[in-house]
């Protein structure tokens, strides 16, 4: 299990006159994520998810607030909690003078893996995500799907119970996404911890166990996906007017019916899904 207990990141900025501005990115930000849980952060462009991940991961220091990692603190168990993670990072960020086989072994030496395990580590990591035949390979020569892959073998190589992936599948074909959904879906029916960060939300809704909701460095709303959408009411009616387009949610679907047919416009209506809560909560927090 996780926790994060009142987690705060400033940033020290400088503005246009020069003079240093405090930027708060992670404001009070509290949650916890239990063991096995497939966890999304989601949230606007700059909301703070990447800085909270970096915190979490120890790349980066807190302003203030804890991050227990069952019970410990990265302060009395750097080096315990380092090999309890694994990270996906935002940017690919290989080194581009060894092989993808060369990147594998280094990441195992990081981790001290001792040599007799190292090789048959690298190349399972590698089979998992079906890149066993681009060992010898620069990664540069690799597809963006691949890259993305190759980071999520090189994330495992010590066997991490708890994975930090930000934006694993961005811009992936739908295939290679759904590939990766399933490696994340195997990771945790396995017992790994999984902590996401998306723009996709139905990715989110697919894949989570629960969502955390995040703005201008705050947590606005946690819940399931399913609660989510039975927050907004089940079912959407979607229509498009001169103001564009606009939505209203109800419990029932006969409800809706009636709403619908009450319209000037045709109207479409849909199950609601998590995207609806999203842009519902993050809207409503842009016209506070
Ligand atoms: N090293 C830094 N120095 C100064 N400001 C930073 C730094 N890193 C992030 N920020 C600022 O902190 C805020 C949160 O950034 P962060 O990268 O955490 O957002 P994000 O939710 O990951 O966004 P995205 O969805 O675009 O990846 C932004 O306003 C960003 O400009
Ligand atoms: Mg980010």
């Amino acid at each position: 299990m996780i926790t994060i207990e009142g987690l705060v990141k400033e940033f020290r900025v400088k503005n246009r006159d020069k003079k240093y501005i405090i930027k708060k990115a992670v404001d009070n930000l509290s949650l916890q994520v239990s063991k096995g849980e497939i966890f999304g952060l989601l949230g606007p462009n700059g909301a703070g998810k990447t800085t909270t991940i970096r915190m979490m991961t120890m790349e980066m220091q807190p302003t203030s607030g804890k991050i227990l990692y069952a019970g410990r603190t990265s302060e009395a168990d750097a080096l315990a909690i380092k090999e309890m993670i694994g990270v996906v990072p935002q940017n690919i960020n290989f080194d581009n003078d060894l092989t993808v086989g060369e990147n594998m072994e280094l990441h195992a030496r990081l981790h001290h893996m001792p040599k007799n395990q190292r090789k048959q580590r690298i190349a399972d990591m590698l089979d998992f995500v079906e890149l066993s035949n681009t060992v010898n390979l620069m990664p540069r020569t690799l597809s963006g799907g691949m890259k993305r892959r190759l980071l999520i073998a090189r994330a495992l190589i010590h066997n991490p119970s708890i994975l930090f992936m930000d934006e694993p599948t961005v811009a992936l074909d739908p295939q290679v996404r759904r590939k990766i959904w399933d490696l994340i879906r195997s990771l945790a029916a396995n017992g790994t911890t999984v902590i996401l960060t998306t723009h996709y939300i139905e990715e989110a809704e697919a894949l989570c166990d629960r969502v955390a909701i995040v703005n201008e460095g705050r947590l606005i709303a946690l819940d399931t996906p399913e609660a989510f959408c039975q927050r907004m009411g089940k079912i959407a009616v979607e229509w498009d007017s001169p103001e564009g387009r606009q939505y209203r949610f109800f419990d029932t679907r006969k409800e809706a019916a009636v709403f619908a047919g009450e319209l000037e416009h045709s109207a479409h209506i849909r199950r609601s899904n998590l995207e609806d809560a999203f842009i519902e909560l993050t809207d409503r927090e842009e016209g506070m």
